[in-house]
């Protein structure tokens, strides 16, 4: 067994040699697959970095339009599913109904577990992509006490999404284009992340060969967690407490500083980090954008901007390199959409959803992988008596 190593957080281990997402937090720069976040972001769509992705490769035409539409064809979800969503409290939060539900689909493909089988990989990858933003929006339809839509395949998945979120059975939905494109975009900026929380989980869960949807179901519930994709919401309410009890950012910044009541200033920091995250350098820009044409909560927004700027001048900051994370101006936009704080976090698990695939064939595939199983140091009790009574 020789020496064990503590590192707590695993700031220094690395668990996987992996090809996917390359991260260099000094410079700021994430790259999928080799290709730079920014030119993704110009040109690509969020079905084609899932491809990408999990595939290696960009598709060509035809391979993007198969893919989507192979996607497309699998989204209905088995009716017995909906039954489900009745048990949950009616304001129950969505994250924890999306894990469960994505938990449940073991019990209705137990003809597509086996992690070693080509083909049934395969599969339990496109009913994965296929069906989460159909469970996403029983959650959210659940939460609101609207009937649950069924899927229209002449929509493409962004589209689709929306319609089942935001559509009413019997009326026609119509797709706002700039909100289809923004939301688009942060699925794609969401789409991987290198060996981050859930995703590290994921492998974990993965590497005791638990399948596909159990997997990600675990790393639904690590994302949950208000420190790793709980903080888009963190953030919103955050700006919202700051609004109403009309606080400078100056002051609250104090508390901050100060640590008092352990405040954080939400959406800042990253364990990798120590630059400008890329993603919230094209976020902040389509945050402007978005609000100017969707017309959305302007003072959150400014109220983002003058902490971020007073941040960025503050030794406090400077001194620790923390920067606005990916979190800290997504809420602004999903909140213009018209989405709930509760849907936050799940927007990011939708977007996400590809990189825990990527992740979880890749782990399968190496053969230098080992079942997860981290050591301790023990610092309990020596040998005792038991007590003779
Ligand atoms: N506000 C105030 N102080 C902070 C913050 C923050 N947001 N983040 C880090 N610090 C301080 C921290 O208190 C510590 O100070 P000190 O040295 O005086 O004890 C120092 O900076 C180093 O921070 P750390 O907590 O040791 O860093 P970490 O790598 O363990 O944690 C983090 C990274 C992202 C959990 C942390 O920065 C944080 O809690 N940020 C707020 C939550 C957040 O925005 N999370 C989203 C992360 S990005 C996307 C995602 O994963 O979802």
């Amino acid at each position: 067994t020789g020496k064990v190593t503590y590192d707590p957080g695993f700031m220094n281990t690395a668990n996987a040699k992996s090809a996917i997402t390359f991260i260099d937090g000094d410079q700021g720069i994430l790259r999928y697959r080799g290709y730079a976040i920014e030119d993704l972001a110009e040109h690509s769509t969020f079905m084609d970095v899932a491809y990408l992705l999990i595939n290696g490769e960009l598709p060509d035409a035809q391979q993007s339009e198969a893919w989507e539409t192979n996607i497309l064809r699998h989204n209905m979800v088995h009716e017995d599913i909906k039954s489900f969503f009745n048990g949950f409290p009616r304001d129950a939060h969505p994250m924890p109904v999306l894990s469960s539900s994505v938990s449940a689909l073991s019990t209705f493909y137990p003809d597509s577990l086996d992690p070693f089988d080509e083909e049934q990989v395969h599969i339990s990858t496109v009913r994965l992509m296929a069906k989460l933003p159909v469970l996403a929006s029983y959650a959210f339809k659940k939460s609101l006490g609207q009937p649950f839509m069924y899927p229209k395949n002449d929509l493409n998945y962004v589209e689709n999404f929306m319609r089942l979120c935001f559509g009413v059975p019997a009326e026609d939905y119509e797709i706002d284009p700039t909100m289809a494109k923004a939301l688009d975009l942060l699925l794609m900026l969401h789409a991987d992340h290198e060996q981050n929380c859930s995703t590290s989980t994921v492998r974990l869960v993965g590497s005791a060969h638990a399948n596909m949807f159990a997997s990600v179901s675990a790393g639904i519930n690590a994302l949950y967690g208000p420190l790793h994709g709980g903080a888009n919401e963190a953030v919103l309410n955050m700006l919202r407490r700051i609004q109403a009890e009309g606080m400078k950012p100056e002051d609250f910044m104090e508390k901050v500083k100060n640590k008092e009541d352990g405040v954080k200033l939400m959406g800042f920091g990253h364990r990798v980090y120590k630059n400008y995250d890329p993603r919230a350098k094209i976020i902040k820009k389509t945050a402007a954008d978005i609000l100017e044409k969707l017309g959305g909560n302007d003072e959150l927004l400014e109220i983002a901007q003058r902490l971020e700027e007073k941040a960025l001048a503050d030794d406090y900051f400077v001194e620790r390199k923390l920067y606005p994370n990916v979190d800290f101006y997504t809420g602004v936009i999903y909140k213009a959409m018209d989405f709930p704080e509760k849907m936050f976090t799940v927007l990011f698990a939708l977007g996400r959803l590809p990189g825990w695939i990527a992740q979880w064939r890749e782990m399968i595939e190496d053969p230098a992988t080992k079942i997860g199983r981290p050591r301790q140091i023990y610092v309990g009790q020596d040998l005792r008596e038991f007590p003779q009574r």
